[in-house]
């Protein structure tokens, strides 16, 4: 069952044992720190309320799906406590079954309940926190929808992306150039016109899921499996979920016109990244419904989060892989937020695991950061790092294993492009390609690994049930 809002979500959250409600944290100083804590151990969706100055009820949920495995699971509506590896095979299963579905226009919804317009405006009374200590700002718009509509085409497209609090009428935006969401805006600016904009802060994880995809709202129907419902925005028109928490309504000014100090942020990749001038929203009116609650999604280092993009990014590899005529594989998972992609399969012939690594490449789309692509055999779990770990320090010959490929395109956030790189807008970066399986001529005389069968394994737990049990408990953070 798909959850339509994200209060909806956080109660299928809270039934599972997942919430953990947390009253009068500080905005600044708390709610990042308590929310890496929590991501870290794997731990609950934090739902803060009761923030000085602000009314109850008005809150921010943090940890919502993105950082964890389980309610990831969730919210597609797959058990929580499903193996990795199997989570992408059902990932696959599910998307091989999805149909898009365009929205469906209502005509009033929950979003709509509370309005500010004139004095009232304010985004300042909405909680905003500062999710690391040196980032420039109180980020509202963290797991944000920014809703546009194509001048030339009326598509309608909606991306996320960073949005800081730079006034009660005033929030930055960092779009990315080559983003749509900024070619959009481009095409106002040219025409002298700003673009008319809805920011959503706060809807459900399935519609949020979609804001990375091509289709946006109908990809969140084929997530959904059902049209989202979809109001217009009171000043500007644009479809926006029914259900979503906090709307705001304004235009982006050409950055020629007006522009706000941006960044630095603690992103993804676990460093600050990019400080300067960037849009700005001019908000006009405010609506929201009743007990609003932010969708916060701080970003974290890459090893603390299970980072959701992740089983998406394997099930899109294992995909392709198929239909590039690659048989035989066991299973694909990604670790480091996907940024280190490793494929399991059943050597068939000479040459099939370097086939697989090649093709694999093929995913990364423009702008992604993937750097490490490992093949192993189908005894190592593509998901334990330990496993991946022992295979490619055991069954590599480093000077022959290992395929380099030079000037790949990154991402904007990748650490690693020098300032020339950047200043001259040359945003490539490396690729290796390691064979970390046994060698396929003589995989059969190469020593036996001495790790007990899953039937010996399951003969021990029986004799051995409690002793098991209780040493399987005995885990230290
Ligand atoms: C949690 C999250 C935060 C993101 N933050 C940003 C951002 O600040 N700036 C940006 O340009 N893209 C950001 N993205 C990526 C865009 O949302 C993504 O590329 C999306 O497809 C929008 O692209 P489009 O404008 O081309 O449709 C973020 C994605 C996620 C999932």
């Amino acid at each position: 069952m798909s959850h339509a809002s994200l209060g909806g979500f956080i109660a299928a959250a809270r039934a599972a044992g997942d919430v953990k409600d947390v009253h009068g944290a500080d905005l600044d100083t708390d709610v990042g720190a308590l929310s890496e804590t929590s991501a870290q151990r794997d731990g609950p969706l934090l739902l803060f309320d009761g923030f000085a100055g602000f009314p109850a009820g008005f809150r921010v949920a943090s940890n919502v799906y993105r950082h964890s495995r389980r309610r990831y699971a969730l919210a597609l509506g797959i058990s929580p406590d499903v193996h990795p590896v199997e989570l992408v095979r059902r990932l696959r299963e599910l998307r091989a079954r999805q149909v898009p579905a365009k929205p469906e226009e209502v005509a009033d919804g929950p979003v709509l309940a509370h309005r500010l317009a004139g004095e009232d405006v304010d985004i300042r009374k909405f909680p905003a926190p500062k999710w690391h200590s040196g980032d420039g700002g109180n980020y509202i718009g963290t797991g944000d929808l920014v809703i546009m509509r194509d001048p030339e085409t009326g598509w309608i497209n909606f991306g996320t992306y960073r949005a800081c609090v730079k006034d009660r009428d005033r929030l930055s935006l960092w779009i990315i150039k080559h983003k749509r969401g900024r070619i959009i805006g481009e095409k106002y600016w040219a025409k002298g016109q700003a673009c008319p904009v809805a920011v959503v802060l706060g809807c459900a994880p399935l519609t949020l899921m979609a804001s990375t995809s091509r289709l946006k709202y109908e990809q969140a129907g084929a997530l959904h499996g059902a049209p989202v419902q979809v109001v217009k925005a009171p000043l500007s028109g644009l479809p926006v979920p029914a259900e979503s928490e906090i709307l705001v309504e304004g235009e982006i000014p050409s950055p020629d016109e007006e522009t706000a100090q941006e960044g630095p942020f603690g992103e993804w990749p676990g460093y600050y990244s990019h400080s300067g001038p960037e849009c700005v929203v001019r908000i006009k009116e405010i609506f929201h419904r009743d007990d609003p609650i932010v969708f916060g999604h701080q970003p974290l280092r890459p090893m603390l989060s299970f980072g959701s993009d992740l089983p998406d990014s394997a099930a899109r590899a294992w995909d392709h892989l198929e239909r590039a005529g690659i048989t035989d594989v066991t299973g694909v998972w990604g670790h480091c937020h996907g940024l280190m992609l490793v494929i399991a399969l059943r050597q068939r012939y000479a040459g099939h695991a370097r086939q697989a690594l090649i093709t694999a490449n093929g995913i990364a789309a423009a702008g992604s950061m993937f750097g490490y692509f490992v093949a192993v055999d189908e005894d190592v779990d593509p998901s334990d790092l330990k496993d991946v770990l022992w295979a490619m320090c055991t069954r590599t010959n480093p000077a022959t294993s290992v395929n380099l490929l030079h000037d790949a395109w990154t991402s904007d956030l990748d650490p690693r492009l020098t300032p020339e790189q950047k200043h001259s807008g040359d945003f490539t970066m490396g690729r290796v390609l390691i064979d970390a399986c046994k060698p396929f001529h003589w995989r059969d005389s190469f020593p036996e690994p001495n790790v007990f069968s899953p039937v010996e394994k399951q003969a021990l737990e029986k004799r051995w049930a409690s002793l098991v049990a209780e040493i399987s408990a005995w885990s230290r953070p």
